[in-house]
């Protein structure tokens, strides 16, 4: 059995979908480590400590999870931590060219360290941190895609409060009325 497994993403928010997947992975390694990237190229709505504090709390309730950040290579992340697999998460079938490129190089890279896919669960295969970003700036309901907690830190990012249901009232201009 591989005892120790990396959930490597941006968790730009962290996603129910993201959460799903550390739910069934802590179920299939023995340790897994949710490690979050720092990369500075990316300019992320939330900073790494941010992104960090919520996936601790998120991942409070699993015993063998644990939260990290790193910066380089995934592979060399996982020689220091002594990882054998990486877990990912297929939504869809555009997802695929994508991870497969990523598996590959790192197989490439360390022949040793394992890719292991599972597939979103079809409630959260539409969801992406991306959308869940568009959606509330531009004053949607996201609370069916993220948890209650990460909607709070949306509203107080982008609105500077917690709390109201929207994250941004829409703004309507002469304009935009005429469409
Ligand atoms: O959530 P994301 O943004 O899809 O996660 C991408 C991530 C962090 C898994 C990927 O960018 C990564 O592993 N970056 C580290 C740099 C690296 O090792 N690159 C070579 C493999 S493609």
């Amino acid at each position: 059995m591989k005892q120790v497994a990396i959930y490597p993403g941006s968790f730009d928010p962290p996603t129910k979908g993201h959460l799903d997947l550390v739910e069934r992975g802590s179920k299939l390694f023995r340790h897994l480590i949710v490690a979050i990237l720092c990369n500075p190229d990316k300019d992320p709505l939330f900073s790494l400590a941010e992104r960090r504090q919520m996936m601790e709390k998120l991942t409070r309730g699993f015993a063998n999870v644990r939260v990290d950040t790193f910066g380089g290579l995934l592979v060399d992340y996982a020689r220091h931590v002594g990882a054998h697999a990486v877990l990912r998460g297929i939504r869809a079938i555009s997802d695929y060219e994508y991870e497969l490129q990523m598996a590959l190089m790192n197989r490439k890279l360390e022949p040793s360290l394992e890719t292991v896919f599972l597939t979103a669960a079809e409630d959260y295969s539409y969801i992406s941190s991306r959308i869940v970003k568009d959606i509330a700036r531009l004053g949607g309901q996201v609370d069916e895609m993220v948890p209650p907690l990460v909607v709070e830190r949306l509203q107080i990012k982008l609105n500077g409060h917690g709390g109201s249901p929207r994250v941004t009232k829409p703004r309507t201009t002469a304009k935009s009325r005429r469409r």
